[in-house]
Formats: structure tokens, C-alpha cells, sequence
């Protein structure tokens, strides 16, 4: 699978959110969160304001060199930083590579109000109408209830096998992942079956 890329940057928006390329403003709100023992229960390590800065600066670099990928996210409302949630071709050599994963960390703050859904379905369609993928796929530690939940929401099916991720050590709790695929053809008919979709 080649990584497409967008023949314009696309940051997508939804009704209470827009999805768009990261700016300086957001390092401070993203090193916060990144630094809250909440958000990242499920990975193996608080990161640095180094490592934080880093990580949003590789997420950009790919946004301006694929026109997609993992945006920052912000409220219509007031132009809040909430977080990020997106589309990223995994950077581990996962049993299921290639693909595309989609995926998703707020602010603590943030949860509990479905925005991490709702971006979620506007990256789903940036996916599958714009970039033309075939599957979409999401994967989590096997703990990570509320990230299932996303998946779930979304009409993600969860594979029977669970694999071990190889950046995370052998023996961390983190270790063993499941997966959640997504195919075009499921997540078309899903459109046409919302009841929110235009009726002939
Ligand atoms: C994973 C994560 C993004 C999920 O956040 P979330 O708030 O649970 O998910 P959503 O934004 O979709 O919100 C859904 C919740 O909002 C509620 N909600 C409130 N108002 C809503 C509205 N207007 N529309 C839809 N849902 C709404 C839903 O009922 C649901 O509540 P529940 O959790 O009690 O069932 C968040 O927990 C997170 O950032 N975790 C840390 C990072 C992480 O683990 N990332 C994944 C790594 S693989």
C-alpha cells in the first residue's frame, strides 16, 4: 500500500469541531496532557516538554508533507486546544502493516462529551472518500476501555486475535493490543444507513 497523498491539505470540520495543522500556541495545552498520569495511563511513559514539543512537531511535519494525518483539534466555540485525533500510518512494523491507523488523545477535561467520536467520523470520511483507503484501523491496549469504546462507536469490528506491540517491552502490561478494523464497503453502508444522511 503506498501512503496517499492529498493533492491539497485537508483539515476537516465538524459541528463543534475543526481538525487542522498544529501551530505554537498548542505546544503548551499538548505538553499539559501529555504530562497528565490520566490521559496516559495506557502508554509507558509521561512524556517531557522536549519529548511533547517533539512528538507535535513530527505530527505537523506529516500533516504539510501528506496534506493528513493526527490534527490538532479545537473548539469551534472558543478556538480551545483539546488535543489530537487523526489519521497516521504507524511508524512500528505492526503483524497488519500496512495500514492506516485512526487514533485519538484529549485533554482530561475533554472527555465524556463525544468530541473524540465526532472528530473521528469527520477523519473516517477524510479516509475513505477523499483518500480513497480500503481499511481503516484502530488498536489499543487490551485495558483501554474508553479507546475501545471510540472504536466501538464508530462500527469498528475487533479482531479475535490480539497481538504484542514491538515498541513496548515484553513483560509491560501494555504489551498485549487489540485490534479494530474498519473496511470502505462496512463504513459506506453504515453512511447510508445514519439517520442522518439525505433521504432520496
Ligand atoms: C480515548 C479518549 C479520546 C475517549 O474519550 P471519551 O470522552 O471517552 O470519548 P468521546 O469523546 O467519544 O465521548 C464519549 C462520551 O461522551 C458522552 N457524551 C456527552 N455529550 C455527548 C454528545 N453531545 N455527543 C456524543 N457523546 C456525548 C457519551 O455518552 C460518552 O460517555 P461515556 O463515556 O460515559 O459512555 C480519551 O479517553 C483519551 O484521550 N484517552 C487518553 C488517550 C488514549 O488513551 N488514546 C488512545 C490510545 S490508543
Amino acid at each position: 500500500m503506498q501512503t496517499p497523498i492529498a493533492p491539497a491539505p485537508i483539515e476537516p470540520e465538524t459541528e463543534r469541531l475543526r481538525l487542522r495543522q498544529w501551530r505554537k500556541s498548542d505546544l503548551e495545552p499538548f505538553a499539559r496532557l501529555n504530562a497528565d498520569p490520566r490521559v496516559m495511563e495506557y502508554f509507558p511513559q509521561l512524556l517531557a516538554r522536549a519529548e511533547s514539543d517533539a512528538l507535535a512537531a513530527r505530527i505537523g511535519e506529516l500533516i504539510a508533507r501528506r496534506g493528513w494525518g493526527f490534527w490538532a483539534a479545537e473548539l469551534k466555540a472558543n478556538g480551545e486546544f483539546i488535543g489530537f485525533v487523526g489519521l497516521h500510518v504507524p511508524s512500528a512494523e505492526l503483524p497488519f502493516s500496512p495500514c492506516v491507523e485512526i487514533g485519538w488523545r484529549l485533554a482530561f477535561d475533554h472527555w465524556g462529551r463525544g468530541y473524540a467520536t465526532e472528530a473521528a467520523e469527520a477523519a473516517l470520511h477524510v479516509g475513505f472518500a477523499e483518500l480513497n483507503l480500503a481499511e481503516i484501523v484502530s488498536f489499543t491496549t487490551l485495558g483501554n476501555s474508553r479507546s475501545q469504546a471510540v472504536m466501538h462507536r464508530l462500527g469498528m469490528q475487533r479482531d479475535p486475535q490480539t497481538f504484542q506491540h514491538p515498541a513496548i517491552a515484553a513483560g509491560n502490561p501494555l504489551h498485549e493490543h487489540c485490534l479494530y478494523r474498519l473496511g470502505c464497503e462496512a463504513w459506506s453502508i453504515r453512511q447510508s444507513e445514519s439517520p442522518f444522511s439525505p433521504r432520496p
